[in-house]
């Protein structure tokens, strides 16, 4: 089986491949481009894809007569057409739960680090600046008592609320549909129906939501307003879940009171805008950058090709 990695990955799982496949791997950014995965998708059996790769109708047209599975390093697959997927009968897979306790954990990082602006204090004292005690400087929101509004409350929301508690928030929720009672009563989670309803209510909002059509730009200029003024804003899903040129407006504006964000619209691209305005912890995508979890998503993929390679049908198919 010929299988293209189209950056590397660790190096265990690497080298289980390549004991078992004839293994190709590209190089950093090699394949964040269509046109070159148009290309692999016409000699490759097997793709296994980072969430930068765009693998477009066009690539899986390409692909239908040779590729036998996408198996794609993430658990989000906003980066895959699946119904072109579908169309063309290539199998697709992901990663989901191994990066659920590691996200769930870069969450809570930023809601630490923007409430009590922790970012911000340590770069003024690097600076220089640290001339004593203040008695009014560096004032934030203490997490204990304060409201955290998650949207989506799947495994990594439901993770965060865990933590959440842990720190004393209350959680309120809004998913698309209303999870178990038992477990909204195991995580004291109060739900909200409608979006616009919980947006003023919360002191933190965490976004978790997986990026679809629906959810692209869920939170817009209009949303931002919903928020109270200190309310800090956090994601970690995918960046297009905010529509960023109107959250560096509500920044600006003082009309939110802080952000801390993994995830950008237009990754690596960072809005100028975010970088200058105050209180924000800007993170490069690590929601899921432990060993453990890069190790554990690097086996579900390449367990995936391998049962391809077997005749077998892969876990964790999304098509
Ligand atoms: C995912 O798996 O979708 C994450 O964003 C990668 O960290």
């Amino acid at each position: 089986m010929k299988v293209l990695v189209t950056e590397p990955i660790i190096d265990s799982e690497l080298q289980r491949l390549d004991e078992q496949t004839q293994l190709t791997v590209g190089q950093r950014g090699e394949f964040n481009c269509e046109d070159a995965l148009i290309e692999a998708a016409s000699h490759y059996d097997a793709l296994l894809t980072m969430l930068s790769n765009p693998v477009t109708r066009k690539v899986l047209r390409a692909g239908k007569n040779q590729l036998k599975i996408v198996a794609n390093y993430a658990v989000g697959t906003n980066n895959i057409d699946l119904e072109a997927a579908r169309d063309f009968a290539i199998p697709v897979s992901n990663t989901p739960e191994v990066l659920t306790e590691s996200t769930a954990e870069i969450a809570l990082s930023l809601i630490l680090s923007v409430a009590r602006k922790t970012t911000e204090a340590e770069s003024r004292l690097r600076d220089g600046e640290f001339r004593g005690w203040e008695p009014t400087g560096f004032l934030g929101l203490e997490l204990h008592g304060a409201r955290l509004g998650i949207v989506g409350l799947g495994r990594i929301g439901q993770a965060l609320a865990k933590r959440a508690r842990a720190c004393g928030m209350e959680i309120l929720y809004h998913n698309r549909r209303r999870i178990e009672m038992e477990t909204e009563k195991q995580l004291n989670a109060h739900y909200v129906e409608n979006l616009d309803q919980l947006l003023p209510a919360v002191d933190v909002l965490s976004l978790h939501c997986p990026l679809t059509e629906k959810t692209h730009h869920l939170i817009d200029a209009e949303r931002l307003k919903l928020l109270p003024d200190h309310a800090l804003i956090i994601n970690t899903s995918r960046g297009p879940v905010i529509d960023e040129k109107a959250l560096v407006d509500a920044l600006r504006q003082g009309s939110i009171g802080g952000a801390g964000l993994d995830v950008f619209e237009n990754e690596p691209k960072v809005e100028p805008g975010l970088l200058e305005t105050p209180n924000t912890v800007l993170l490069p995508h690590i929601g899921s950058a432990t060993y453990k979890s890069r190790r554990a998503m690097g086996r579900l993929a390449v367990n995936a090709i391998l049962s391809v390679q077997k005749n077998q049908t892969p876990g964790n198919l999304v098509t």
